[in-house]
């Protein structure tokens, strides 16, 4: 079968990419508390897009700081089993603290990179990966690697972002970040498999028989003068962030204030955001 080539701007390198999560780990640990409610709703279809059912056995790649790997375990229950992995280690170390806290099933943890997974063939019933495959230079290869530790009839999950104008988050940030401290493409990987049907085609290309894709496209409501975007600039940006003055940083955070304040309507932002599940069987 043709795979459309993937567009090379948005193609991560994978040194630029382990740098930029190490970078990030201790922003993702202190925001996953407060943005889980956030978390949760993105979670639910994509857990129910992987058929997690109670006793399951469910692989999350790429899980960061726990999303969505707690609330996975949650829903397989005492005679399931959840597996959260991550390429990076230190952007685990919220999810492994999180775990601990939690009653009831929590996951397991490991390092690894979903391009070699250390795992049995057909190990699991189900994948997960919420925002993940995108940062991997050689997709394929972890997509055949999914394929493999799947069992027969097993369901893998991903859940990536749309393109960019339609994330009023980042693009917003985005621009501003640029704005004060120049573009640097770091953004670009985030909207790798924006293009509808472009992950689908690797997915069948890597072995799985069939395919499905969902949009989702939310609005959220947010307070107009208030910094509900602060979380998205500490765990974005936060590899940009670090080399800023205390003044710097007010400025910068002034013009973000600025732009979104500029969209208020009676006191209310709209932001919108476009995610997309794409499941294969
Ligand atoms: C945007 S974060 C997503 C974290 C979490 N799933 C969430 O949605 O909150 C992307 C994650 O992908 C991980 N990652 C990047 N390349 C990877 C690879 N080759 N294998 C496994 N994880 C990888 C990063 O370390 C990072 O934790």
């Amino acid at each position: 079968m043709t795979v459309t080539a993937l567009p090379d701007a948005f193609h991560p390198d994978a040194a630029r990419e382990r740098k930029r999560w190490a970078a990030s780990a201790d922003a993702w640990d202190r925001w996953a508390d407060p943005m889980a409610d956030l978390a949760d709703k993105l979670n639910r279809p994509l857990l129910d897009a992987a058929g997690l059912a109670e006793g399951h056995r469910l692989l999350d790649l790429a899980s960061g700081a726990g999303e969505p790997a707690l609330s996975a375990a949650r829903r397989a229950g005492p005679d399931g089993l959840v597996v959260g992995s991550d390429l990076v280690p230190g952007m685990m170390a919220g999810a492994v603290r999180r775990a601990h806290g939690v009653e009831g099933p929590a996951p397991a943890f490991t390092a690894a990179d979903m391009t070699a997974l250390p795992f049995a063939d057909a190990a699991f019933d189900g994948v997960t990966c919420r925002f993940g495959i995108m940062f991997v230079p050689a997709a394929e290869s972890a997509l055949r690697e999914v394929r493999r530790v799947l069992r027969p009839g097993g369901r893998a999950a991903f859940m990536v972002w749309g393109p960019r104008a339609g994330n009023g988050l980042f693009a917003e940030i985005g621009d501003a970040v640029a704005g004060h401290l120049g573009e640097d493409g770091s953004l670009d990987p985030l909207f790798r498999f924006s293009a509808p049907g472009l992950l689908s085609d690797l997915m069948r290309a890597a072995g799985f028989a069939a395919t499905s894709e969902t949009d989702l496209t939310p609005v959220r409501k947010a307070p107009a003068g208030q910094p509900f975007w602060r979380a998205a600039l500490e765990m974005s940006f936060g590899h940009r962030l670090a080399g800023l003055s205390a003044e710097q940083r007010v400025t910068l955070e002034a013009d973000i204030d600025r732009r979104f304040d500029a969209q208020a309507v009676g006191g209310i932002v709209p932001v919108p955001s476009h995610a997309r599940i794409v499941v294969g069987w």
